[in-house]
């Protein structure tokens, strides 16, 4: 029964011995009352991206996140599911250290973006959110030009040498979007100008600009329509060949088509993860099942 649990909370699962896990008639892993014996499926990967290790996130008092642990790899786009209030964006803004920003949070364990400890102390976070992207749930355009709300970034980290160059950035930046077509010729125009769809396209151009490795999504297409939520949507696929994307959606069937893996948040614990055909179609965690059946969340 213990092969069930491929996890690093082995010491946990152990302490609390067997009992902590039952089956249901259904074949389903299912914890007995009260008790956590560890994340269902396999946590690590043989070359990931990112690592996260026994990460727990405090607010105050409040433990949002305890002891996850999880690998992102490269190339790949993770969803991340849940019933609202379980973690989700928690744990996504620890990649970027984007939680530094709220003064009552308090982030242990360790998480490595390709072996390097991004939250050590002489690490500089202006760096780490380049290279760990972010695009929000309300498309957040600067209060500047389209030109300009691309070219920010690569100003600030000096990626480009002269006028030319910035021009090259903005422009690939804007094609791998999928926007160029609709704004080559008004570039000169507010970003906050744009349809909510173009906008949120135009955020992902700016993520693109400082060629990031990670981008973390938090419910991109929440405040978008169905098209513009399709075109996002096919533009995380073609991301996936240059990037590595973590995306937190309420929507199940987004994480269905556009990840390869997706791990299922509860209370603030990795409950599983897994590849994402798996998960929807033979949860192996009850918990999971009940969620992505509707009888939760
Ligand atoms: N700034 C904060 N201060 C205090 N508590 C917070 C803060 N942000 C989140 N929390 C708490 O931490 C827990 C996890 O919140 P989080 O926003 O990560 O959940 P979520 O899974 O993203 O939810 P949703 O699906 O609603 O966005 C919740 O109990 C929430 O109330
Ligand atoms: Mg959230």
């Amino acid at each position: 029964m213990l092969t069930e649990i491929t996890t690093l909370n082995q010491r946990e699962a152990g302490a609390m011995g067997h009992s902590a896990i039952l089956r249901d008639g259904a074949n389903k892993v299912k914890p007995g009352a009260g008790e956590f014996a560890g994340t269902v499926g396999k946590i690590t990967l043989a070359d990931p991206r990112m690592s996260a290790r026994n990460v727990d996130v405090f607010y105050g008092d409040k433990h949002a996140i305890q002891n996850v642990s999880l690998d992102i790899g490269k190339n790949e786009v993770i969803s991340m599911i849940g019933p609202s209030g379980c973690g989700k964006s928690t744990f996504l803004r620890c990649f970027n250290r984007m939680n530094d920003t709220i003064d009552s949070c308090r982030v242990t364990g360790e998480i490595t973006l390709d072996g390097q400890d991004i939250y050590d102390k002489s690490k500089d976070v202006v760096p780490l959110r380049a290279q760990v992207g972010m695009v929000f749930q309300k498309p957040n355009p600067f209060p500047k030009s389209i030109y300009d709300n691309i070219a920010y970034g690569p100003r600030i980290h000096g990626l480009a040498e002269g006028r030319d160059e910035m021009d090259e950035i903005v422009e690939s930046s804007l094609r791998r979007a999928g926007l160029w077509k609709e704004v080559k010729d008004r570039l000169d125009q507010p970003g906050t100008g744009l349809s909510g769809g173009q906008q949120q396209r135009l955020c992902i151009a700016r993520a693109i600009a400082v060629s990031p490795e990670v981008i973390l999504m938090d419910e991109p297409c929440s405040a978008l329509d169905p098209i513009a939520t399709a075109i996002i949507e096919e533009l995380i696929d073609e991301l996936r060949e240059n990037f590595t994307i973590a995306i937190v959606t309420h929507s199940m069937q987004q994480a269905a088509r556009v990840s390869q893996r997706t791990a299922y948040f509860h209370l603030g614990r990795l409950i599983e993860v897994g590849n994402t055909d798996d998960i929807f179609t033979h949860p192996r965690h009850k918990l999971t099942e009940d969620y992505i059946t509707g009888r939760f969340g």
